[in-house]
């Protein structure tokens, strides 16, 4: 029998609405015409060498949805596997939902957002119809690779059906602002839909960082660093930006010659005039009317510059069945018309502005020709235009100019920054693109170049790649049961020493909607004294409550304390505590009292707690619906917020809590364990919260962590409720030891 393939060994399985080919019907039969972007050009290579499918949507719809063999053959030489859409199907899913509702709200353009309940159900069918075509064509060991805002609920699709499959989502268009997002009808259904998968890129960390609030704050999404977690997985949230295939660009391609005759031809046009390009799909989040406003604005204001300059704008007729896309054309007719008959003259227009795309072999000509190129969106996800001109300036000349709202900005610092909506911004930046010294343009534009060489569409395929294939599905640990308690029952009477870390909230006490309604019963005092009153083991409770309560509660069993959260220490059989945090800063308490009064106020039932070091703001017992969502905002503002002050901001079991940062449960455990040297103990530590995790991360390796509860965590075991916990304590206070046993523990 062969071994099982290893997840994500296999094949890649693309997916995008749009396949890399289009399929279009003739006079003799259907044909497929390459349709090779950036994407295609990066994907390509992994795909062949996997030996995967691209499935996607070849561009052909037909009344009942269906392909026709012949499409399904065209698709099948190519690798590909096509989904069938109907025209009303097509309308609802990509021109209604995606390009009228989705496409706008992510670009920042609320007002042109349109959301219709039932193009909705037509959006998640077309999703469910691509999950059912993956799902036939997957293999195991097979991984996933998801394109764009037209498959949003895809990722959690394909998870529900094979919780195991390795799945990457990357959204090519900007995610916005938390507030922008959540005006969208179906927002949490598609942060549901992206959580599906293990990894989700974005081409900045600016959309991470908006992902990961929409997140936190729609669904209390726990998040930390680039990992979110939810349903006890996890996932990873990366920004890498779409790179290109630049020797496409850099010249002496096959198509070279085709190229320099291109050139000659436009030379004589432009009739040694300095060229401003703008090169785009027409869309309104392009800023193409601005920009031609500008340039007439700097020919108003520099007479002189009519005989001197030109500009060619390339616009590429998109998405024409939307209405806004067809006012806008309207409208660039009317602007281009304008400024030729306003600047130009017979045979010499100021403008050349073509509602068309060009081949590659001109779009190339033209890059090599400008000596500016304007790429000035009012928001763009990356930004491929602006790239491609960088790669083709072999000499290094040229200037770039860049709107600041365009993903590629973060990457290509050296271009001239520009504010899309600002006029007079783009005037003056424009004159001093055309004024630019040429020593500066190639101080500039070597930079870029280099970077764009290097961070190309190769290097992105394969990050995008290597992390899906890598992702780690993360389950909580093991339940201690059978052999492993069997193991941890001998270990435990082997040892010399045995140290217990015992969390108390969750883990020896269930939680009562008052706090301060947790008080220990008969079976935990009886327990924890049972343990305190053995020589050779030391327990220690440790706490994130104030000492002087831990005291009150739990000081008569006679075992060791550690209050809040590490902050101070009373050893077994003590009376006194002692501090492990002397001259920590506290004026931030200050600030976070007033912010905690204020969140007081707005949410009836919540309480502020006062501790020696930390404060806390608890909301078990406010509405849960109104808590929750105040609670994350208030879990944002504070770590934003306080991010510069010496502090660690914890959401807890319905607590946030601000404490000094560098006081742990771990590190105190660890204090603990270091001031009694020796022979390794047998350490077992238990705990259910956040706060616990430093004690199962920090206590080596040899330690018996366990949590108690069922999610992911760093412990290595799992006990399911805090009953099961003070079982397996019971057993233990009961367990005789061999005191004989020498040597290590584990
Ligand atoms: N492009 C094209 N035909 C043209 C002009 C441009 O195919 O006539 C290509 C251009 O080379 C670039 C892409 O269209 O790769 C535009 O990508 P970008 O990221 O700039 O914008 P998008 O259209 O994806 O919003
Ligand atoms: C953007 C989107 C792509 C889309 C492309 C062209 O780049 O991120 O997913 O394919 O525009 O738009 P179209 O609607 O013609 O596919």
């Amino acid at each position: 029998m062969s071994a099982p393939q290893q997840a994500g060994s296999g094949r890649l399985i693309l997916v995008s609405n749009r396949l890399p080919v289009v399929i279009s019907q003739g006079e003799q039969g259907y044909h497929a015409r390459v349709a090779a972007g950036g994407l295609a050009t990066g994907l390509s290579g992994p795909h062949r060498e996997s030996g995967g499918r691209w499935i996607g949507w070849p561009g052909v719809v037909s009344q009942d949805g269906s392909l026709t063999p012949e499409v399904h053959a065209l698709l099948n030489e190519r690798m590909m596997v096509g989904v069938g859409l109907s025209e009303a199907e097509h309308e609802a899913y990509y021109t209604r939902i995606s390009n009228r509702g989705l496409w706008p709200l992510f670009h920042y353009f609320p007002e042109r957002m349109r959301f219709d309940a039932g193009d909705w159900e037509v959006y998640r069918d077309v999703n469910r119809r691509f999950s059912d075509a993956v799902l036939e064509e997957i293999q195991p060991g097979d991984f996933v690779f998801v394109q764009d805002f037209h498959l949003t609920l895809l990722p959690a699709m394909l998870r529900e059906a094979r919780p195991e499959l390795p799945i990457g989502f990357f959204l090519h268009i900007p995610f916005p602002s938390s507030e922008i997002y959540r005006i969208f009808a179906r927002r949490e259904e598609v942060l549901e839909g992206l959580l599906g998968a293990d990894v989700v890129g974005f081409h900045t960390l600016g959309y991470v960082r908006h992902f990961r609030s929409a997140i936190s704050h729609l669904l209390g999404v726990e998040t930390r660093g680039n990992r979110a977690y939810h349903q006890g997985r996890q996932i990873q949230l990366l920004a890498h930006p779409l790179g290109i295939h630049t020797p496409d660009w850099e010249g002496g391609g096959e198509d070279e010659p085709e190229v320099q005759r291109e050139m000659q031809e436009l030379r004589q046009a432009i009739a040694g005039r300095r060229l401003i390009l703008g090169v785009e799909r027409l869309d309104y989040t392009k800023g193409v009317p601005e920009r031609l406003r500008a340039y007439a604005s700097l020919l108003r204001e520099n007479p002189s510059l009519a005989d001197e300059i030109m500009m060619i704008q390339i616009a590429v007729p998109s998405r024409v069945e939307v209405e806004e896309y067809r006012e806008l054309k309207d409208e660039v007719d009317r602007l281009a018309g304008d400024i030729n008959s306003e600047f130009g003259r017979p045979g010499r227009q100021a403008l050349h502005y073509q509602f068309r795309g060009v081949p590659p072999h001109v779009l190339r000509a033209l890059y090599r020709l400008a000596d500016v190129c304007l790429v000035t969106p009012l928001r763009d996800g990356l930004n491929l235009v602006a790239k491609e001109f960088v790669a083709s300036r072999r000499d290094d000349d040229g200037v770039l100019v860049l709107s600041e709202n365009t993903g590629a900005a973060w990457e290509l610092g050296e271009a001239l920054r520009v504010n899309a909506f600002d006029d007079e911004n783009m005037v003056r930046t424009l004159k001093r693109a055309l004024d630019m010294p040429l020593e500066e343009q190639t101080r500039r534009m070597a930079a870029m170049r280099k970077r764009v060489a290097e961070k190309n569409v190769h290097v992105w395929a394969r990050e995008m790649v290597d992390a899906i294939r890598s992702a780690e599905p993360l389950a909580p640990p093991p339940a201690l049961a059978g052999e492993a308690k069997q193991r941890l029952l001998n270990k435990w009477k082997k040892a010399d020493r045995r140290v217990l870390f015992l969390d108390y909230d969750g883990t020896l006490r269930s939680f009562t909607d008052a706090p301060e309604d947790a008080v220990p019963d008969a079976t935990i005092l009886q327990t924890l004294s049972q343990l305190a009153g053995r020589a050779d083991v030391a327990t220690w409770v440790v706490s994130g409550r104030p000492s002087d309560l831990l005291d009150e509660w739990l000081g008569k069993t006679g075992v060791g304390l550690i209050a809040e959260h590490g902050a101070s220490v009373r050893a077994p059989g003590e009376t006194e505590f002692r501090s492990l945090t002397h001259d920590l800063p506290l004026g931030w308490r200050e600030e976070v009292r007033a912010v905690f009064a204020e969140f007081t106020d707005r949410v009836p039932g919540s309480h502020i707690e006062e501790k020696p070091l930390g404060l806390a703001w608890h909301y078990r017992q406010a509405s849960p619906e109104q808590a929750a969502w105040q609670a994350r905002e208030l879990f944002r503002h504070l770590e934003e917020g306080m991010a510069d002050q010496p502090v660690e901001v914890m959401r807890g079991n319905k607590v946030i809590e601000v404490r000094p940062a560098g006081v742990s449960k771990g590190r105190a455990a660890l204090r603990v364990l270091a001031s009694a040297p020796g022979e390794r103990p047998f350490v077992l530590a238990c705990g259910d919260d956040i706060t616990d995790e430093s004690m199962f991360r920090d206590l080596p390796a040899w330690a018996w962590t366990v949590l108690v509860g069922a999610r992911e965590s760093s412990a290595r075991q799992r006990l399911a409720d805090p009953a099961a916990c003070l079982a397996l304590l019971t057993e233990l206070a009961a367990t005789e030891t061999v005191q004989a046993a020498t040597g290590s523990v584990r």
